[in-house]
């Protein structure tokens, strides 16, 4: 069903609390466009990484983001990640990008050169944007916020499974890098996840994906 208003929508919370997953199949159910912050942070950590630079290293990490452009493109039906004109949409998935985006996601420098860009994306409308501060600094005015959770073992049981084939970590590291990762995010001074108090929270470790998306489509519809 297309949704007549042209809302903003945010997801929030920690990883693998089902945000991607659910923000797709939203956007795809009310014919809106999605962005995945996530990535342009993975996107920064790959470009430092490429570059030498490390996560605390503020000086370069700004002259790094004063060059760099970072551009969703749909190919086919696909949203893809291109970081001036090389597509790493497929490199930015693995553990060592998931640790590095967190590490320089608490860096104000990389923070202020994403919310530009994540707000002009968002000057049109009609879109999801997931993250872990969409409802709180980039988008406080969004008309309808979401904030998923789920507890610490499914999301790792989920990433697990995600990452099969692409990583060798077994499911206890996969679980202790989610907690490392989470408290990270949730800890630093600048825009740290939380929920905005206005978000409709969702906790989806007993939900399928079916439940949920139906909660958030009631929510929705209730808006608009
Ligand atoms: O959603 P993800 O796992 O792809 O995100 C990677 C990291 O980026 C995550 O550990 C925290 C950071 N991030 C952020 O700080 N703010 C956002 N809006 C999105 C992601």
């Amino acid at each position: 069903m297309k949704s007549k208003k042209a809302f903003l929508i945010t997801i929030d919370g920690p990883a693998g609390a089902g945000k991607t997953t659910l923000s797709k199949m939203l956007a795809e159910r009310l014919g809106y466009s999605y962005i995945d912050t996530g990535a342009l942070y993975r996107g920064v950590a790959f470009e430092a990484i490429h570059h030498g630079i490390a996560s605390d290293d503020d000086k370069a990490l700004e002259e790094m983001c004063s060059q760099l452009s970072l551009r969703f493109i749909i190919v086919g039906k696909e949203l893809r990640l291109f970081s001036n004109e090389k597509d790493i949409t497929d490199r930015i998935r693995t553990p060592e990008m998931a640790m590095m985006a967190s590490a320089v996601s608490a860096r104000p420098v990389v923070r202020s050169f994403l919310l530009d860009l994540q707000r002009e994306i968002g000057l049109k409308k009609r879109v999801v944007f997931e993250g872990r501060d969409m409802g709180t600094v980039v988008f406080p005015e969004a008309e309808v916020k979401f904030f998923l959770d789920a507890s610490p073992h499914i999301r790792a049981i989920r990433r697990f499974n995600e990452m099969k084939g692409l990583s060798s970590q077994t499911l206890e590291e996969v679980e202790k890098d989610i907690i490392r990762r989470d408290r990270n995010d949730s800890t630093r001074a600048v825009a740290p996840l939380k929920a905005a108090d206005d978000a409709v929270h969702i906790d989806t470790t007993a939900l399928t994906l079916d439940e949920a998306i139906e909660k958030m489509l009631k929510v929705v519809n209730k808006r608009g």
